[in-house]
């Protein structure tokens, strides 16, 4: 990927992911003709997408176009509001989550998630990353599973020697880690994060950043953000997300960000509403 002088914002698109992207697109979850309903109001309005592996996928748009409502329809975090309705297909790896015979536990194992605000449980460290493992009955060398999430979140130098003290004493950024240490334990295929840096403090957000890229070696990211400049940074693919749960514009994020088809998607992100 290269910036043009052109670009619609002053942000230069990650070189160092050249290898990454250059990797064929496998893709690991499919969204065909979605729509979903909260009562009567539609969030979601016909959404077709097909999220490659191994990458890291944006998802942009404005407050209420229906941004976290497709990435909790992704686990079925959905399934857990009562008006919510969902139709249409949204397919891992080519079985829709939205049949019968898919059990939203075991889906939530493959596709963990990281939210907004740093939500450690009010636990050790240690028992915070050990958490999920344990439900699953994990009975292999759980200190070495916990180290391993641990490393992989760009935490264990920080927490090495106070790993039975409360997630909760860590900074905002260290919890947000941490709950991603949380996330990768159980060693799923997909991390979905909804502004997973927008509580923190720049450097904080940047270490997040940083470790995005190198997740996205072993895992598939979604992730949504209001931050342009973080998307054209670290993202592979910008999905592009209208008022009206419409999703109107999916490509390179280059392309997105530099050319975008659609003039409406020109004027979201160079700041002409939204
Ligand atoms: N639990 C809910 N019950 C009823 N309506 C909801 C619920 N959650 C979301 N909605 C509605 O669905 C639409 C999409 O909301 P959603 O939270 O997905 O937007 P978003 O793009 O994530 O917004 P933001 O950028 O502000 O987080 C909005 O109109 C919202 O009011
Ligand atoms: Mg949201």
């Amino acid at each position: 990927m290269s910036t043009s002088e052109d670009s619609l914002i002053t942000t230069e698109v990650s070189s160092e992911r050249t290898g990454r992207s250059d990797r064929p697109d496998e893709t690991v979850l499919a969204a065909r003709d979605l729509d979903v309903y909260y009562g009567d109001e539609r969030a979601l309005a016909s959404v077709d997408v097909e999220i490659p592996e191994h990458k890291v996928t944006a998802i942009i748009g404005p407050s209420g176009c229906g941004k976290s409502t497709f990435l909790r329809c992704i686990n079925r975090m959905n399934d857990q509001i009562a008006v919510c309705r969902v139709d249409g297909d949204l397919s891992f790896h080519g079985k829709n989550v939205y049949d019968d015979d898919v059990d939203p536990v075991a889906l939530r194992r493959r596709v963990g998630m990281v939210f907004q605000k740093p939500n450690p449980f009010p636990k050790s460290i240690y028992d915070n990353v050990a958490y999920g493992l344990r439900i699953q009955g994990f009975d292999g060398d759980m200190d070495a599973r916990v180290e391993e999430a641990l490393r992989g979140a760009a935490l264990w130098d920080e927490v090495k020697d106070q790993l039975d003290s409360s997630g909760l004493d860590l900074s905002g950024g260290q919890q947000q880690r941490l709950c991603i240490a949380r996330a990768i334990a159980p060693d799923p295929e997909v991390i979905l994060m909804d502004e997973p840096t927008s509580a923190l403090d720049p450097v904080a957000a940047s270490k997040i950043e940083d470790l995005i890229d190198e997740l996205a070696e072993q895992y598939t990211v979604v992730i949504v953000t209001h931050n342009m400049q973080q998307a054209a940074r670290i993202s592979d693919k910008t999905a592009v997300f209208l008022t009206g749960g419409k999703l109107v514009e999916f490509n390179e994020t280059a392309k997105v960000f530099e050319n975008p088809d659609e003039p409406r998607v020109e004027e979201y992100i160079t700041g002409k509403f939204g």
